[in-house]
């Protein structure tokens, strides 16, 4: 039997923007709300920075991109639903990875992997093949540019730099990271540089995309918003 929800048009929610913005928990919500797939592209290349810690890709601080690319051969990633958490969890090669590549060493040394073009280009063809069924709301850095530059939604969220800094601060250090304020800013400030001037798929806004800066907005205002767009667009 077919319920109403099914014939509802499906289409493609693009979520970029900066680090620590809050785009997870928006793309999540935004899925939630929907009844879409959400996907995290972030925890994708964290994944990939964890196993190439993990294999010996990376010593001292130093990516040795030739071996991380020869690892992309081995590593197989999925995301599997946790009813818990109401979200998914991400795995490499069948080990649940996630409480282990949100640490502040992947955070440091991502940047680098990420701006490996063989790197980008199979997880961009993995997410391809995810949205393919549309449905999803995807969170990144190019989705709304290189992934789906067609998609039927595209968000940039921004936040000012140091709202983020003490987003990302309060979430690591309820985990029990000792971490300073000014690390996180130093790396939140950093990986904005390496995010907006990497050669491949750097960070930008698609010219078709809206501009979302959430540094004083709280969640129920960001998705007042968006109830706005979804209506315009004939979705919700
Ligand atoms: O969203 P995040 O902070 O968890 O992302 C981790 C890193 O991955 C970030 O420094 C940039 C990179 N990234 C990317 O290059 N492209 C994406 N689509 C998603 C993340």
């Amino acid at each position: 039997m077919e319920c109403s929800t099914d014939k509802k048009k499906k289409i493609i929610i693009a979520v970029d923007g900066f680090s620590s913005c809050g785009k997870s928990t928006f793309a999540k919500s935004i899925a939630a709300r929907l009844g879409y797939i959400f996907i995290d592209t972030g925890a994708m290349y964290r994944a990939v920075t964890l196993y190439a810690i993990e294999c010996g890709a990376i010593r001292s601080g130093m990516v040795d991109a030739d071996r991380v690319v020869a690892l992309l051969e081995d590593i197989a990633i999925d995301f599997r639903f946790n009813p818990v958490r109401g979200a998914s969890d991400i795995y490499v090669n069948g080990e649940l990875v996630e409480g282990k590549i949100r640490t502040i060493e992947v955070s440091n040394l991502v940047s680098a992997v990420s701006s490996i073009p063989e790197v980008r280009s199979k997880l961009v063809a993995m997410q391809q093949r995810m949205g393919r069924d549309k449905g999803v709301v995807m969170d990144g850095r190019d989705i709304g540019t290189v992934v789906f530059p067609d998609a039927e939604l595209k968000i940039f969220m921004t936040a000012d730099p140091m709202v983020r800094a003490r987003r990302r601060y309060d979430e690591l250090t309820a985990k029990g990271e000792k971490v300073s304020l000014e690390e996180i800013a130093r790396n939140v400030a950093s990986r904005d540089r390496a995010d907006q001037t990497r050669k491949v798929s750097p960070l930008r806004k698609a010219d078709d995309a809206l501009v979302l800066d959430n540094s004083c907005m709280s969640v129920e205002e960001q998705m007042e918003w968006l109830n706005e767009k979804l209506s315009r667009l004939g979705v919700a």
